[in-house]
C-alpha cells in the first residue's frame, strides 16, 4: 500500500521539483507569477486577502480585504482609518495577510509590519475608486454601530447631495496601509496531504529560503 501511494506520488513530486528548481526567484517575483495565474484562473476577487491584527490586548481578529496594489516595497490596501482593524493597528503595527486561491490550490502567507500611507498615496487610491464608491466612504463610519439601516441611507443621499454641487475630495477618515513583509510563506496542493511549503525570512536585506513540512 505504502509502495503504491508513493508511486502514485512520485511524478507529482518530481514535477513540483521541477517547479521549485525552476523558480529560483525572491519572493515578490513568485508572489507576482502565481497572483498573475490568479488573475487568470480564480473566478472573481484574485485580490482578496485576509488580514489579521492583534489588539492592544492581544485578542486576534481577521477579516477580508482587496489588494489595491503591491510592489517590491510591499502590499497597499485601503480601509477607514477609524475602524476596528485600524485602530489595532495603531496599537500593534505586526499583521498577517493570507490570500487563498482556491481554484489553483495555492496560498501565501505574508507577515509584516503596516505602515500608513501618504496623503498623497491616499488620494491617488481614492481617485481610483467609482464615485458611488467615494460617496459610501464617505457615508460609513465603518465598524460603529449603526442602529438601523435607514441612517445609512439618509447619509448617502446626503453626500450625494453635496457632492452633486461640489467636486469629490477624499475624506480624512479614508486612507490605507502599505504591508511590509519580513516573511512570506508559498504553499500549494500535492496528494495525500504532502504539500509544498517554501517560505522565505528576511534576514538583513537578503531573503532566506527554505522549506517547511507539509
Ligand atoms: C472580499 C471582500 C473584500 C473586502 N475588501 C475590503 C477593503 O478593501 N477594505 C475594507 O475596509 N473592507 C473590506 N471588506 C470588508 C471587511 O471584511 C470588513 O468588514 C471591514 O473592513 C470592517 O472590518 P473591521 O471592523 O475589522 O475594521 C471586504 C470584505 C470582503 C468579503
Amino acid at each position: 500500500m505504502a509502495e503504491k501511494i508513493l508511486m502514485n506520488l512520485s511524478q507529482n513530486l518530481i514535477n513540483q521539483e521541477i517547479l521549485i528548481d525552476e523558480q529560483n526567484q525572491d519572493p515578490f517575483e513568485k508572489f507576482s507569477n502565481w497572483y498573475e495565474s490568479a488573475t487568470k484562473y480564480e473566478i472573481n476577487d484574485p485580490n482578496a486577502m485576509n488580514l489579521a491584527t492583534v489588539s492592544a490586548n492581544l485578542q486576534p481578529s481577521t477579516r477580508m480585504i482587496l489588494l489595491k496594489e503591491y510592489d517590491e516595497t510591499g502590499f497597499i490596501f485601503n480601509t477607514n482609518i477609524e475602524s476596528k482593524k485600524s485602530n489595532e493597528m495603531k496599537s500593534n503595527d505586526l499583521v498577517a495577510l493570507h490570500f487563498h486561491w482556491k481554484s489553483l490550490r495555492r496560498q501565501v502567507r505574508i507577515e509584516g509590519k503596516a505602515i500608513t500611507l501618504s496623503n498623497k498615496e491616499a488620494d491617488r487610491c481614492f481617485k481610483d475608486r467609482p464615485q458611488e464608491s467615494q460617496i459610501a466612504a464617505w457615508a460609513s463610519k465603518q465598524s460603529e454601530f449603526l442602529p438601523n439601516r435607514k441612517i445609512l441611507n439618509k447619509r448617502v443621499y446626503h453626500y450625494e447631495n453635496i457632492f452633486n454641487k461640489k467636486p469629490l475630495k477624499r475624506p480624512a477618515f479614508w486612507s490605507g496601509y502599505k504591508v511590509i513583509p519580513q516573511y512570506f510563506e508559498f504553499w500549494w496542493d500535492v496528494k495525500f496531504r504532502l504539500h509544498y511549503r517554501i517560505a522565505y525570512k528576511q534576514d538583513s536585506n537578503r531573503w532566506n529560503k527554505f522549506m517547511l513540512y507539509p
